[in-house]
């Protein structure tokens, strides 16, 4: 099968050395190990045709692979499957200014294809803290969300069409440039968000937003997590124009300011929230913010380069927890049952899991938490797994309660799997099975991601 997968696509564009299946073989997630069988960089659409095809002949599953920034092992290859690099797929087609698009290969980094449209004063509104590694089919196939969902929503709001590879290995165009087609059902969103398991993106029709008009940005230490939530139903009360509102812990700050040694930017206090607002002629975010009740301390940056450099210390915070490998979460509950949820998750963990560090913050704006548990001193990884895997239980209950999801963002991918069936209904996931079933009869595409067939 190798020597075929080389005679298609070229000596130096697959890999069997163990360098590259480590790296290429997982996201960023690290608790389970990637084992795939070798990894192919196709150079074209056609070319991932004629892999899939090729694979469905050896019987050899396929995990997609963008820019493996994911946090939920939707990436990881541990079964002995190929990995499919969508890396070389990175053509730019010109941004049409009228029509507000743009057609762009599944490689392509985020930050690249924003780098693209700036001329034309357009973007495409997914902003993420991984935007300069994390690819745009990446961004499509998990619906990745990013800092400004408040304002603009998910990936799939600003996606139009698809070029997709399916596993019968046939190159399929899925709607076009419309922004109105009401032709039947819309595929495109099918395969947004499936996590690589219905098909394989390989260029997308994107949606452009005109460039944010000039924001101010705002960061406030707080009495505590109720305070930042008083705080943002007083903005989304006062009309403030949000374009994000997120919140951090001070155990979080804390660990942003010795892995990265920036300067601490606000009073120490046990909550922290990050405030993006349009700025309105006779509207001072400054005064506004440090008039409200539980508000300690705040700064508002003077200028872009400033702001900037506020958002690093939310920005920074998965990277500046990763040497702690936390258990992560992702969770999100209707925005207006926030504040009694945090309550009572404070309550639980307070309750149930004394000793434990858990570092929270999130999108409070989109009613999004990551909860991230960090491995206590001396627990051994097996015995951290297995205790996380029983407060994912008790957690995810919680969230079940308040009507919320287990996964806001980052999708589940292997990590989440397990626990699917408390927030989604057995209905529900026997329509996905169906769905994965008349789409990938065989199961090549990213076998066991997201739920197993049985
Ligand atoms: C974030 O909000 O920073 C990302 O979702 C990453 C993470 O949860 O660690
Ligand atoms: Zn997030």
């Amino acid at each position: 099968m190798l020597d075929e997968l080389r005679a298609l696509v070229g000596e130096g564009a697959c890999s069997d050395a163990p360098e590259d299946l480590i790296h290429w073989g997982r996201d960023w997630t690290r608790a389970i190990a990637p084992r795939p069988l070798a990894v192919v960089w196709p150079a074209t659409a056609d070319h991932v045709g004629a892999i899939v095809q090729l694979c469905a002949r050896h019987g050899i599953s396929v995990v997609p692979s963008g820019g493996r920034t994911g946090l939920a092992a939707g990436a990881v290859a541990s079964n002995g499957e190929l990995v499919l690099s969508l890396d070389r797929l990175r053509q730019l087609g010109p941004v049409d200014a009228l029509n507000c698009s743009v057609t762009v290969g599944a490689g392509v980094p985020n930050q690249v294809l924003q780098d693209h449209c700036l001329p034309y004063a357009l973007c495409w509104p997914i902003d993420l803290a991984s935007k300069g590694s994390s690819s745009v089919g990446g961004n499509l196939a998990t619906n990745a969300g990013g800092i400004k969902v408040l304002r603009y929503g998910h990936a799939r709001n600003w996606v139009l069409g698809l070029e997709i590879v399916t596993a019968r290995g046939q190159l399929v165009q899925l709607g076009g440039a419309l922004h109105k087609d009401n032709s039947g059902y819309a595929l495109q969103q099918l395969v947004v968000g499936s996590e690589g398991t219905l098909a394989i993106i390989t260029a997308a029709t994107l949606a452009l937003a005109p460039l944010p008009r000039p924001t101010q940005v705002g960061l406030v230490a707080c009495h505590d997590l109720q305070a930042v939530l008083t705080l943002f139903g007083t903005a989304m009360s006062a009309g403030l124009h949000l374009h994000a509102f997120e919140y951090f812990s001070g155990y979080c700050l804390e660990q942003v300011l010795a892995h990265t040694g920036l300067p601490r930017p606000v009073a120490t206090a046990p909550a922290y929230a990050l405030v993006q607002c349009e700025l309105r002629s006779g509207f001072d975010l400054a005064s506004w913010l440090v008039a409200h009740a539980g508000v300690r301390d705040g700064t508002v940056a003077g200028d872009h380069a400033q702001a900037a450099k506020l958002w690093q210390y939310r920005e920074r915070i998965t990277e500046s927890l990763q040497a702690a490998k936390p258990h992560k979460n992702d969770i999100a509950v209707p925005v207006s049952a926030l504040p009694e949820f945090a309550e009572r998750l404070q309550v639980w963990l307070r309750r149930t899991r004394p000793g434990w560090q858990v570092a929270v913050f999130g999108h409070v704006g989109d009613g999004n938490l990551h909860i991230n548990t960090l491995r206590p001193l001396g627990m051994a990884d097996a015995a951290f797994l297995d205790a996380c895997a029983q407060a994912d239980s008790e957690l995810f209950e919680l969230v079940a309660q308040f009507g919320g999801s287990l996964s806001a963002e980052h999708g589940i991918g292997l990590h989440k799997k397990a626990h699917l069936a408390i927030t989604r209904s057995h209905a529900e996931i026997g329509l996905m099975r169906a769905l994965k079933l008349a789409w990938d009869p065989q199961g090549l595409l990213n076998p066991g991601k997201i739920f197993d067939m049985r």
